[in-house]
């Protein structure tokens, strides 16, 4: 069976992740969480990008010295595997770019990529942005500027290897056009297709050693590695076992999606697919690039020092929060601006209000009118009014499933949180509108058994499908609800979508979900 494969960016070492760097790999977990509630076999790679003249200088900065870059990388790493386990990030491998494994896949997929003719030796005169790790031509670089970060670069001239890429422009252009999913959203499709206008200079893809011997040298001239780019992209390979070449590799590659953000666009919709096409291999089926959290105007990021470390959020808050906020915030695929207080106050109205009280108020209830035992419900509703009102939200919760997959199929992330909520809004107004306690004071016990049924069933189906993006109160909720089994184990091929709640289960009413806060801590 052909796996699933996901894939995130791998993280330059050269400081700690920051939120930016959570959202990425957040998203990415909640769409590998959902494919295996699917029963896809799920494969979901990550990593760390160690090698090239950012992480050079940045090991020197933080007083390890020239030579000592393994040691440095070996620091940071640690802090990149903590913070992913802090935020349940459940990937499957962890690759770094200085595993000798990956040494070894560089190093045969450039000499493949030079048995195909498309390398060359050439004179390098350009500018190179050393914080983008990117070569730049006199136009794309305005005098010297780089034109995606604005810092200054620097000037290179040196013999170097060159890959071919302008021989691959037009087929580039003309995959893309023919498939219009390959790079999503459609606007990210359409900037690719503008770069795509100028024409394609080749790439240099090499540093001389005695200048940047922070890499992997190149197999056909010991006296250069590879340019920090080229190393990177070819890890979505060594992760899924390229060097081992046969079954493993074939039931892998191509990735379902590779998920980036905007930065990093032109590296993966123009090189990474014109090298994958050099050396005879299937482009990915979704490259998507999401956007940038901000602060204020800017970028978050080490270098503008107004970063956001995703610990500090998560002891404040909890892990679910912090999950919640970044995918529901901002539409995936967009800029979102970053504030404590848009956090807190989705967390008291979203979490606090609108899902613990839902979930407290049913339970309370199942308590009070049915001593803790979820009712049968009855064949028909006591009354026209609660027909209505029940046969409104069984017709909600019935396409709930539909809907998620459809979102889901395009990464519609805040998509898929905002129609759960939807249901959750619906079965609060529900309360109010159908009034279980006025049934219970006339002793209409069927209507209340209806009302709380269908809240109980509700309740059920939130849990599942909040799951891939809260799990620990996914977890939380299903336990509560007195359910067994693994909420995580659900087949949702096998979903019953209506009165999958088994009647005459034990619910085991706990604290309050998400206790409200007054403001940012
Ligand atoms: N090492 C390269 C990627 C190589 S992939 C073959 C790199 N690393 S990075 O550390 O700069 O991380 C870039 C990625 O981190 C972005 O593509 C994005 O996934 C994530 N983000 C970093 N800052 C971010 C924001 N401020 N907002 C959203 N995502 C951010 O580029």
């Amino acid at each position: 069976m052909k796996k699933f494969y996901i894939t995130t960016p791998i993280y330059y070492v050269n400081a700690n992740p920051h939120i930016g760097h959570a959202y990425t790999q957040i998203a990415v977990d909640a769409v590998a969480r959902y494919h295996k509630m699917l029963g896809d076999d799920v494969f979901f790679l990550t990593g760390t990008d160690e090698h090239g003249e950012k992480i050079e200088e940045a090991c020197i900065a933080a007083g390890f010295g020239k030579g000592k870059e393994r040691e440095f990388v070996d620091s940071i790493v640690v802090n990149f595997k903590k913070a992913w386990d802090v935020l349940d990030i459940a990937y499957d491998r962890f690759i770094r770019t200085t595993d000798d494994e990956h040494k070894k896949v560089v190093q045969e997929f450039m000499a493949c990529l030079a048995d195909n003719g498309d390398i060359y030796l050439g004179q390098y005169d350009g500018w190179f942005c050393a914080p983008c790790e990117t070569f730049w031509t006199d136009t794309q670089a305005e005098n010297g500027v780089c034109p995606d970060c604005g810092r200054a670069t620097g000037r290179i001239k040196e013999e170097n290897y060159f890959f071919k890429m302008n021989k691959y422009q037009k087929w580039l252009t003309d995959y893309i056009n023919d498939n219009p999913g390959f790079i999503m959203p459609e606007y990210r499709k359409n900037e690719v297709l503008g770069f795509l206008r100028e024409d394609l200079t080749d790439l240099c893809i090499s540093r001389p050693r005695d200048r940047m011997s922070w890499g992997v040298p190149l197999p056909f001239d010991e006296d250069y590695v590879v340019y920090v780019w080229f190393d990177a992209l070819i890890n979505y390979l060594t992760g899924c076992n390229y060097a081992g070449g046969g079954k493993d590799f074939s039931e892998c590659w191509p990735a379902n999606f590779q998920v980036i953000a905007k930065d990093i666009l032109r590296h993966h919709a123009v090189y990474w697919p014109i090298m994958l096409k050099s050396a005879g291999l299937a482009m990915p089926q979704v490259v998507f690039a999401h956007g940038w959290w901000k602060m204020g105007d800017e970028k978050m990021s080490k270098s503008k020092g107004n970063i956001v470390d995703p610990l500090d959020l998560v002891n404040k808050y909890g892990v679910d929060p912090i999950r919640y906020f970044l995918l529901r915030a901002v539409k995936f695929g967009q800029d979102g601006v970053y504030s404590e207080d848009a956090l807190v106050t989705m967390y008291n109205n979203d979490l606090a209000n609108d899902m613990g009280n839902l979930l407290n108020r049913t339970l309370t209830m199942v308590d009070k009118y049915f001593d803790g035992i979820a009712p049968t419900a009855p064949a028909r509703a006591a009354d026209n009014v609660l027909a209505a009102l029940s046969g409104a939200i069984e017709e909600n919760a019935k396409s709930i499933p539909s809907d998620v997959d459809m979102y889901f199929k395009d990464l519609r992330l805040n998509m898929v949180l905002e129609r759960v909520w939807q249901l959750v809004g619906m079965a609060n107004k529900y309360i109010e509108k159908s009034a279980p306690w006025k049934y219970s004071k006339e002793g209409n016990s069927p209507a209340v058994k209806t009302i709380i049924a269908d809240l109980l069933e509700v309740l059920r189906i939130v849990a599942i499908f909040v799951f891939p993006f809260m799990p620990r109160t996914s977890m939380e909720m299903w336990k509560q609800l007195g359910l067994s089994d693994d909420v995580s184990r659900v087949s949702l091929k096998k979903l019953n979508t209506w009165r999958g709640f088994p009647a005459g289960t034990r619910i085991a009413k706990g604290e309050p979900l998400f206790p409200r806060i007054s403001s940012a801590l």
